[in-house]
């Protein structure tokens, strides 16, 4: 299959400083969980991506110095050489693929703990970020920049961007954004400093602009150097000048950076659960960035969709389409478009699984995507599969979630695959879960495994077939996949955490009971 002509448009180059953009599609900064400790464990997800036809693919927020230590968070960093060589293994890979590699140098600020290297955080005015947020709480008060810190931080900056060049990077980032130290310095009542680095918004924009000057300086002509910034608030916040603090900001900044990614200022906004935010939803914070200046623009906003795409650039909103999640949940999305396959995308489902592992500690893992992370430790592909390794016959029992993603990925190993169903319709437990408030998007767990069920010749499906044990002996399969799903726990615990009773009284109801139609 060919590219439908009127997606030519996301296949262009973009020029980015003294690097060029193989195309649109732009893989921006987002953690993997995986850390220097799996250096081949992250290339091999990042390399999976410039595989799958993404221009440039990014690292997540990568420490520059030990005071900003998220410990026990499973944050990335440039701190040494070990760490050099950890990162040059990515650039590799994603070079290999001719794709760009893009590096987030990250500065956490007051937002850190420093729970590891137990350095005090830094911050403008020695105000915590979210000292009271249950998820963030901890128990160091941060110490306020003065002018020398504000050098300290400048250097280990200027010291990152040279590592990052070492490495092999290609657009070395700012970042500016969610609550991080360069922000703590654009938001007043972070900021109350009564220097040249507080008070009005160009001197709060001081340090920004600075960190942007002192990067280029160190990768001189041989990088990019993208600024990564949240507007959300700013944009609340009325200008003198203009209409807002962020289009003053964008402004006094226009020409300092390479590129602009423009994003929100924290996780519910800015990865936004589809049940809140739908496809496209930063737009009203950020349209207004391209008419303020000159220099590329990318941003996000769970985008899956190529004519949502092709309308953010024919309006003018972005130059560059960028994806966190669905770029993890289909490294072949752009490949897809390219190849006129657009409806084989395996669209993002907005489950924000993949950020609540990074909060667990974990290297990410995908709803849609079950090779996301296992890439090298288990040699899995998003888009390859193994074939078979016996004429054995197959019955699975069961066509939610898991039954259904078992018959696509047994079925293109080539086996001979029975897939049975009590229900009238495919989904399991997503027959009742997409049918809540704002859910729907859901559906396309279901929706992308039954377009690729139909593919397959040798994958037969029925539903209305409830099955007995007798039955299922009847087909003769030598092989029976059980995926009749699984129920909420209902077992009470004692003090001791031993298993005390039940939960059975009269007016107490698991999901599973709601599911099933019971009526509170
Ligand atoms: C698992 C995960 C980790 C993220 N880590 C970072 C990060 O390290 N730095 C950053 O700037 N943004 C990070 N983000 C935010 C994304 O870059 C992006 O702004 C957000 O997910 C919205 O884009 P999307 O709708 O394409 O996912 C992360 C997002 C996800 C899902
Ligand atoms: S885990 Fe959910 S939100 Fe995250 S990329 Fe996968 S489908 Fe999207």
């Amino acid at each position: 299959m060919t590219r439908k002509p009127r997606y030519d448009l996301l296949f262009e180059p973009i020029r980015i400083g003294p690097v060029t953009a193989p195309n649109r599609f732009y893989q921006v900064p987002h953690a993997s969980g995986m850390t220097n400790a799996l250096p081949r464990v992250r290339a091999a997800f990042r390399e999976t991506k410039a595989e799958g036809g993404w221009g440039v693919v990014c690292t997540g927020a990568c420490s520059i110095h030990p005071s900003s230590d998220d410990s026990p968070l499973p944050f990335a960093r440039l701190w040494d050489n070990d760490d050099i060589r950890s990162h040059a293994l990515m650039t590799e890979a994603v070079h290999r693929h001719g794709a760009l590699a893009g590096v987030e140098l990250w500065h956490g600020g007051g937002s850190t703990m420093n729970r590891t290297s137990r350095i005090a955080p830094l911050s403008p005015s020695g105000i915590g970020w979210m000292p009271t947020h249950v998820g963030f709480m901890g128990n160091l008060r941060s110490r306020a920049m003065d002018k020398d810190d504000i050098r300290d931080l400048l250097r280990w900056q200027a010291e990152g961007a040279r590592k990052a060049q070492s490495a092999g990077f290609d657009i070395v980032y700012v970042y500016a954004g969610m609550g991080y130290l360069p922000y703590e310095f654009l938001i007043p009542e972070y900021n109350r400093r009564e220097d040249e680095y507080g008070g009005s918004i160009e001197n709060r924009c001081r340090i920004v602009r600075e960190l942007v000057e002192v990067t280029k300086e160190a990768v001189g002509n041989s990088c990019a150097v993208a600024l990564r910034i949240s507007l959300e608030e700013l944009r609340r916040r009325p200008g003198r000048h203009a209409e807002s603090e962020a289009h003053e900001a964008v402004t006094v900044l226009s020409d300092y950076p390479d590129l602009w990614d423009v994003k929100m200022d924290s996780s519910p906004t800015d990865c936004g659960a589809s049940r809140f935010s739908p496809e496209g939803s930063h737009e009203p914070v950020i349209d207004f960035v391209k008419r303020v200046t000159d220099k590329p623009v990318v941003g996000v906003g769970r985008f899956t969709s190529p004519d949502t795409m092709l309308a953010q650039i024919r309006r003018g909103v972005l130059d560059l389409i960028g994806a966190a999640r669905p770029s993890i949940a289909d490294p072949f999305l752009p490949r897809k478009i390219a190849e006129g396959r657009e409806d084989e995308i395996r669209e993002c489902i907005g489950c924000n699984i993949c950020i609540s592992s990074w909060h667990d500690g974990v290297p990410v893992r995908c709803t849609q995507n079950p090779a996301a992370g296992e890439e090298w430790r288990r040699g899995w592909h998003p888009e390859r599969i193994e074939g078979k390794g016996s004429d054995d016959r197959v019955l699975i029992v069961g066509g939610g979630p898991a039954g259904l993603e078992c018959a696509q990925a047994l079925g293109k190993r080539g086996y001979s695959v029975t897939l049975a169903d009590a229900g009238t319709e495919w989904g399991g437990r997503l027959r009742f879960e997409t049918r809540l408030p704002g859910l729907s998007a859901w559906r396309r767990v279901v929706d992308y495994r039954l377009g690729q069920l139909h593919r397959l010749p040798n994958v037969e499906f029925f539903l209305e077939s409830r099955l007995t044990a007798e039955d299922v002996l009847e087909q003769g399969c030598e092989r029976v996949v059980i995926a009749t799903g699984s129920r909420w726990e209902t077992d009470l615990y004692s003090p001791m955490e031993v298993p005390s009773g039940r939960l059975d009284r009269q007016g107490v109801f698991t999901p599973s009971d709601l599911a099933e139609g019971a009526s509170p």
